[in-house]
């Protein structure tokens, strides 16, 4: 036994990773802990990626259903995908080798709400988990695992799943401990019953997750970092999109439906969300609240100085200095933050009814405001829809943000019709380019087209969008949501055929 493994009986299934990763057989259904790179398996994945290599070089199939929280790292999903390993993936991820498999149609990938996925495994939606493989900080003596850097599905896996592998790591630190809120009151419907929670920093669960000793079939200790880069400081599209943001909520304020507390915030990842923080912070605003999936470092600074003096979220996902900063002042963020297995951070009946206002970014808007969060041109998946549409469908207020153009300016983030439907016009109350901000609450389909077109698309592709929306309206066959279906995704075909959307 040592310090971080305290249960006798599973301080004696300690082994190596190739041991461990051996008790994993071809064709099983895998659910590993992760997400956003924060708190997934750091061994077991690169010694399981090993074993079937080294299957395939002896001409045996060998491939897993693996399940995660959302998106890991190179270390998993990454050397899984590369090792052949993978024949199907849910749900969110984000690593270049998986998704370009995905994208050459060599991996069944299932893009499925975060918020939801736990509830599908418990409705046997899934089939059978056969494996955990779950990364803890510790084992308490009776065999309870102080969790790590995120909660992510950890507690489904760990109550469904046949057998058990935990990573322990070293590296985390032990200062997490009392951090989690870890809710076992759930239940399959027609059975279950209103969840306890009423402000994001209610502490409705344990600390720990459970999991059946007898189950546990390995433990292995690594000591390793969770990998997450460096995020870049805000730039002048980021900084923009963050003002126009601030600007309404004041508008909002004034008008009575805020107040200056706002509502519990949720905001994706990146630079763009990072900078709608920073842009808070400097726009006065202070004692505010987030319910949302992952703190970031943007995060941290706020509610160091005041701006926002809970949060809840699932994950971590913290750069090598905010990792350094975290563990310098856990005291204060274990005061601040609640990790919650994802089931509760992305729960649709929690974000309605805090009322979050959800800040999401996208890949494009069409001029009727359905948005694609996930897909280029149609057809290749980027990473995922992840948390957006759990919260864009429930929240107070649901806001999507992008730079009007990408590839620089080949792209206008503003088309006539979307590729792919993420969230549609039902679920979408305000759009934000670095050009302006369009508020579709309360608007009819071809008001929230002038909107739209008038305040977020770029300057150099608002006359082209103008000119289709003014002929849509002569033409279409009807005026409600006016199309022109042979031309309505003639600008991504123009972007395939000729590298740019631009008519010229
Ligand atoms: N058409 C084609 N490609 C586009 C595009 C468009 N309209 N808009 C952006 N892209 C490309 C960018 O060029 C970039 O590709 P590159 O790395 O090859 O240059 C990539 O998409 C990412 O765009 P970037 O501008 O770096 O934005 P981002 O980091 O803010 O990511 C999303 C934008 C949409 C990909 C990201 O927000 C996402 O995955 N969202 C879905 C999940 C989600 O909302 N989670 C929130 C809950 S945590």
């Amino acid at each position: 036994m040592n310090d971080r493994i305290a249960h006798a009986g599973l301080a004696a299934r300690r082994m190596g990773a190739e041991e461990a990763a051996a008790l994993i057989r071809p064709g099983m259904t895998v659910g590993m802990s992760g997400f956003t790179g924060a708190g997934y398996p750091k061994a077991v994945p690169q010694a399981l990626a090993a074993h079937i290599t080294q299957a395939h070089a002896r001409g045996e199939a060998f491939a897993l259903k693996v399940l995660t929280g959302a998106s890991t790292a190179p270390e998993l999903d990454g050397a899984l995908a590369r090792a052949g390993g993978i024949e199907f993936r849910l749900p969110y991820q984000s690593d270049p080798e998986l998704r370009a498999r995905i994208n050459r149609g060599e991996i069944e990938y299932m893009d499925i709400h975060l918020g939801q996925v736990a509830q599908y495994a418990w409705f046997g939606f899934l089939g059978k988990i056969d494996v955990a493989v779950v990364e803890a900080t510790a084992i308490l003596p009776d065999g309870r695992l102080l969790p790590s850097t995120s909660v992510g599905n950890n507690k489904t896996w760990l109550d469904l799943a046949e057998r058990v592998i935990v990573e322990v790591n070293h590296r985390q630190p032990l200062g997490l401990d009392g951090m989690h809120d870890i809710y076992y009151g759930t239940a399959l419907p027609p059975h279950r019953k209103p969840i306890p929670l009423l402000k994001p920093g209610d502490r409705i669960g344990e600390p720990y997750l459970r999991v059946d000793p007898a189950k546990v079939v390995a433990v292995v200790e690594t000591d390793a970092p969770d990998r997450i880069g460096r995020f870049t400081p805000p730039d002048e599209t980021s900084t923009r999109i963050a003002a126009h943001l601030v600007e309404f909520f004041r508008h909002e304020i004034e008008a009575g439906r805020l107040s200056e507390r706002l509502l519990p915030l949720q905001s994706g990842v990146g630079n763009i969300a990072n900078a709608v923080l920073l842009g808070l912070r400097d726009g006065g605003f202070r004692g505010l609240s987030a319910f949302t999936e992952v703190i970031q470092d943007g995060m941290l600074d706020l509610i160091r100085d005041g701006t926002i003096e809970t949060a809840s979220a699932t994950s971590f996902s913290l750069s090598p200095e905010g990792v350094a900063e975290f563990v310098r002042n856990i005291a204060l963020y274990r005061q601040r933050i609640v990790l919650r297995p994802q089931e509760m951070s992305n729960h649709g009946e929690l974000v309605r009814r805090l009322g979050c206002i959800a800040m999401n970014g996208m890949v494009e808007a069409d001029i009727y405001g359905n948005v694609n969060s996930t897909h280029v041109a149609g057809s290749s998946i980027i990473n995922g829809i992840g948390g957006s549409g759990d919260f864009a469908r429930n929240g107070f207020l649901s806001c999507f943000v992008t730079p009007s153009i990408a590839k620089g300016g080949a792209i206008s983030a503003i088309v006539p019709m979307v590729s792919h439907v993420d969230h549609t016009e039902h679920d979408v109350a305000v759009i934000v380019t670095e050009q302006g901000l369009a508020d579709l609450r309360g608007l009819s389909p071809k008001q929230r087209a002038r909107a739209i077109i008038a305040h977020c698309a770029h300057p150099d592709y608002r006359a082209q969008l103008a000119d289709y929306f003014e002929r849509a309206c002569a033409n279409s066959h009807g005026k409600h949501t006016p199309h022109l279906l042979g031309e309505a995704l003639g600008w991504h075909q123009r972007y395939l055929d000729r590298g740019s959307m631009r008519m010229e």
